[in-house]
């Protein structure tokens, strides 16, 4: 009896072994299998081009800004960003008078890296946050790419950075800007600069 228990014993441990071995080479072979089989995604689209057009040197034309507080009073929670520069290099690129709109003035491909760092008081309930870029051709304005996230408010304050990056083909008077919510909870103060957007051109 003990005999049969202790042989039972075995074939279930060599089952459970079997399942296990065969589990690992699964896993295994979905491991290697991924990479080949994923289509490559837009962020590897970007990586990819992001070093192709920095060893390029096309690549003459940037811009760095920061945000700053807007110039007028509104109660609209989601609304354009202003923009302040912080460098002076701007080559293709210019900022619209009323500070919100980027124009570029040469076509070509851009890269768009845009951060907002939101300061989210104490409490217990959820904040819903949102950066978004916007582009404006013609007379169209489409909504291009953004970032969301819903935060829980803690205790105490804290810092809710949200941020993203885009390859953008632009022509001549093509607009960018950018909307965030809460747009009041920006932080425009902060130095080093943690709400900003840096544009490049990567090429013709
Ligand atoms: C920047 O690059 C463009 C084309 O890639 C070229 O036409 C232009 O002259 C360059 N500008 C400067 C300042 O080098
Ligand atoms: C700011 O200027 C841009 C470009 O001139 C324009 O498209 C946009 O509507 C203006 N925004 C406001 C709020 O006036
Ligand atoms: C959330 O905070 C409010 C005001 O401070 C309080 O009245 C309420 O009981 C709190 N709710 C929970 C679930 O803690």
């Amino acid at each position: 009896m003990a005999h049969d228990t202790c042989l039972t014993g075995f074939r279930l441990a060599g089952v459970v072994l079997a399942a296990l071995i065969v589990n690992a080479a699964c896993l295994i072979w979905i491991y290697s299998a991924k990479p080949v089989e994923s289509p490559s995604g837009a962020s590897g689209c970007l990586i990819h081009d992001l070093g192709k057009f920095l060893r390029s040197p096309s690549s003459n034309s940037s811009l760095f800004l920061k945000a700053s507080r807007p110039s007028k009073q509104t109660k609209q929670i989601f609304g354009e960003l202003e923009w302040e520069e912080e460098g002076k290099e701007m080559g293709s690129m210019f900022l619209t008078k009323n500070r919100t709109h980027i124009q570029v003035t040469v076509a070509g491909l851009y890269v768009v890296f845009v951060q907002a760092t939101f300061k989210l008081p104490a409490g217990n309930d959820t904040r819903d946050l949102r950066l978004q870029l916007d582009f404006t051709y013609q007379e169209r304005t489409d909504q291009f790419a953004s970032a969301f996230d819903t935060r829980q408010l803690l205790e105490e304050e804290q810092d809710a950075p949200l941020s993203f990056s885009v390859l953008v083909w632009m022509e001549p008077e093509n607009r960018l800007s950018v909307m965030a919510s809460h747009r009041q909870r920006v932080d425009y103060e902060r130095r080093p600069v943690s709400t900003f957007i840096t544009i490049i051109r990567c090429s013709d």
